[in-house]
């Protein structure tokens, strides 16, 4: 964590984008450098479903087929992320909300624990890059860093270069028909919260069609100024 910023207050932060945008990669920077709690809703789904809990049975063919989990299983799921005492520290939400109603619930849960969403960060990106993004990654399955087969290998191939981890994980939805339903859905029922943070005064955009660093420097000021 960078120190010099941990006096500042806790922010509520919201990166919206399609399947590989880039969320899960910047969301990881932001909380290296600032300390705040990366929540992805995807992730908690995946555990979820890892774990055969009721909530990861419902979601497991689903998600299988590109589509959007139903927003009372994943309203729940994020509602009891963010009671754990970690997420006073701030959050950033990474893949939630992704429905008007999910956009609704949150502003009733931050309401509960007296925050408010400091910034929505939408990363637009064409999809064809998304494509490309999506099936060059994969990610350690010990420590979750994220990476890419072209732009961001490991130094030593299948090595980690955060924990050392040997075992490299490909999604099972990473693959060309699941992408194309993710970036149905993403238009259909995600790009539209993009006017509706607009309209609630929180929205900036991103260009993300650049370098990992230069949109994570960008996503930097954005969440420095968010904080202040
Ligand atoms: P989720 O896990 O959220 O997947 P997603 O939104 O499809 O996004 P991704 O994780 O694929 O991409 P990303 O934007 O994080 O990109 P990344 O940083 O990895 O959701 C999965 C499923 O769960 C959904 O389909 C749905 O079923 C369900 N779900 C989740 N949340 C839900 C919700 N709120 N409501 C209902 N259902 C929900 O980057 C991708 C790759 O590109 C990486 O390899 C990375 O190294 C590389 N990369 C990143 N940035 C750049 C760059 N600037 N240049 C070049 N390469 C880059």
């Amino acid at each position: 964590m960078d120190t010099a910023n941990s006096a500042t207050k806790p922010a509520v932060l919201i990166l919206l984008g399609p399947p590989g945008a880039g969320k899960g990669t910047q969301a990881r920077m932001l909380e290296e450098k600032f300390g705040l709690v990366q929540l992805s809703t995807g992730d908690l789904l995946r555990a979820a479903v890892a774990a055969g809990t009721d909530a990861g049975k419902a979601a497991k063919a689903v998600m299988e087929a590109g589509e959007l989990v139903s927003d009372e299983i994943v309203i729940a799921i994020l509602r009891d992320r963010l009671r754990d005492e970690d997420c006073a520290r701030g959050v950033i939400l990474d893949g939630f909300p992704r429905t008007t109603v999910q956009a609704e619930a949150l502003d009733h849960l931050l309401e509960e624990s007296g925050q408010k969403i400091n910034a929505a960060i939408s990363l637009e990106v064409e999809d064809a890059a998304m494509v490309t993004r999506i099936s060059g990654r994969f990610t350690c399955g010990s420590c979750g860093e994220g990476y890419h087969d072209t732009f961001k290998p490991t130094t030593v191939s299948d090595v980690c270069d955060k924990c050392g981890g040997t075992d490299m994980i490909r999604r099972a939805d990473d693959n060309a028909e699941t992408v194309a339903s993710r970036l149905e859905a993403y238009h259909a029922q995600t790009a539209p919260l993009i006017a509706y943070f607009d309209r609630h005064g929180v929205l900036k955009s991103v260009n993300a069609m650049g370098g990992i660093d230069a949109i994570a420097a960008e996503l930097a000021t954005i969440a420095e100024a968010a904080r202040h």
